[in-house]
């Protein structure tokens, strides 16, 4: 870039600091550079359903829903890409849903199909089945509706324990309680031991924000007609309170997690700073499905360039604190790392 101007350099300065001289050229910036993105750090959701097609998410381009007679192939490859864990989540059909969502606990269906099948696989990656009401209950609510038309806690808290005891016995390695009840993840850790399975790990999400980002998501799993305008905040949390978060963080450690959660992940960086510098354990973020898709649009706008803005979200997350990232752009990222 050549400019003309009328300078002569007629001043010297002494500056003490010249930082740029670190940012002089590529190696140097190699070499100073303090956050990298691994492929073992990220965790791929998937979404999984009972038809027969591959089904593209149309809020997020790029996912898909898989049949399970595709899903062990699919899972197969990403392994081979080097992801190692995987989140599945279902696509209940409608008839199958209840107030109650009573159909988690029916041996037969879908996550407990999908883990039989992922069996068969050399198990080098961690399988997790994300543990909730919403994709079952036909109100799209992650809890059962008492009779004073709120969320029954412990009704709740019954069913996910029940349901974690069939994921493990299903093969699971995590059972991932996504719902924000109180008191289920100690709950979930002492029917997993009563029933021996004591090497099954609670991811819990702890910090889980009431948030406006879960929009695509509900989509992908079918949860709602207006699935913009669930209203979960008599259980996630208030986006603006920080100390209570640290308080839910707090009590799932306490109760047994093995990995807490902080979600959504861009919007609560402060979140996940803290829960790493303060508590012992692996901090998870979830880059949930709002995150992706603005992205996406963005860039379909030709407004923002898609695998620059994946990339830097995901250094963030992972400056910010966290060990371990869940993210729809796992696939992608992966194959932008190995350039
Ligand atoms: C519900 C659940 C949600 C997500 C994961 N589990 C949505 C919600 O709480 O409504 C969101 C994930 C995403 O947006 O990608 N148990």
């Amino acid at each position: 870039m050549v400019v003309e101007h009328n300078l002569t350099k007629e001043m010297t300065f002494e500056f003490k600091s010249r930082p740029r001289r670190l940012r002089k050229n590529s190696a140097v910036l190699s070499l100073i550079e303090e956050t990298h993105l691994h492929t073992a750090d990220f965790i791929l959701p998937v979404f999984i359903h009972s038809g027969t097609d591959v089904e593209e998410i149309e809020s997020m381009p790029g996912i898909f829903r898989w049949p399970l007679e595709r899903l062990k192939s699919q899972i197969a490859f990403w392994v081979d890409s080097g992801i190692r864990g995987f989140a599945l989540f279902p696509k209940i059909s409608s008839d199958l849903k209840d107030s109650e969502g009573l159909e988690i606990l029916n041996t037969t269906s879908l996550m407990y199909e999908a883990a039989s099948i992922l069996s068969e696989l050399t198990r080098d990656f961690i399988l997790i089945a994300d543990l909730a009401l919403d994709p079952y209950t036909s109100h799209g609510q992650d809890g059962i509706i008492g009779k004073d038309g709120d969320i029954d806690n412990d009704l709740t808290v019954e069913m996910l324990t029940k349901a974690s005891v069939l994921c493990a016995k299903a093969g699971y390695d995590w059972v991932a309680p996504s719902d924000m009840m109180d008191g289920r993840v100690g709950a979930i850790r002492q029917a997993l031991d009563q029933n021996s399975f004591h090497q099954v790990s609670i991811m819990a999400y702890s910090a889980k924000f009431c948030s406006s980002y879960y929009g695509p998501f509900r989509e992908a799993i079918g949860s709602s007609k207006d699935k913009m305008c669930i209203d979960k905040s008599s259980y996630q949390l208030c986006p603006g309170n920080a100390r209570e978060a640290r308080r839910e963080l707090v009590l799932d450690l306490e109760e047994g997690a093995d990995i807490l959660m902080v979600k959504p992940a861009e919007p609560y960086l402060d979140i996940i700073h803290w829960a790493k510098q303060n508590l012992s354990l692996p901090i998870a973020a979830y880059q949930v499905s709002g995150e992706y898709s603005r992205v996406c649009a963005a860039s379909k706008l030709g407004w923002l360039d898609k695998d620059s803005c994946a990339l830097e979200s995901l250094i963030s997350i992972k400056r910010a604190g966290a060990d371990l990232i869940l993210t729809y752009f796992a696939e992608r990222v992966v194959e932008l790392l190995k350039k």
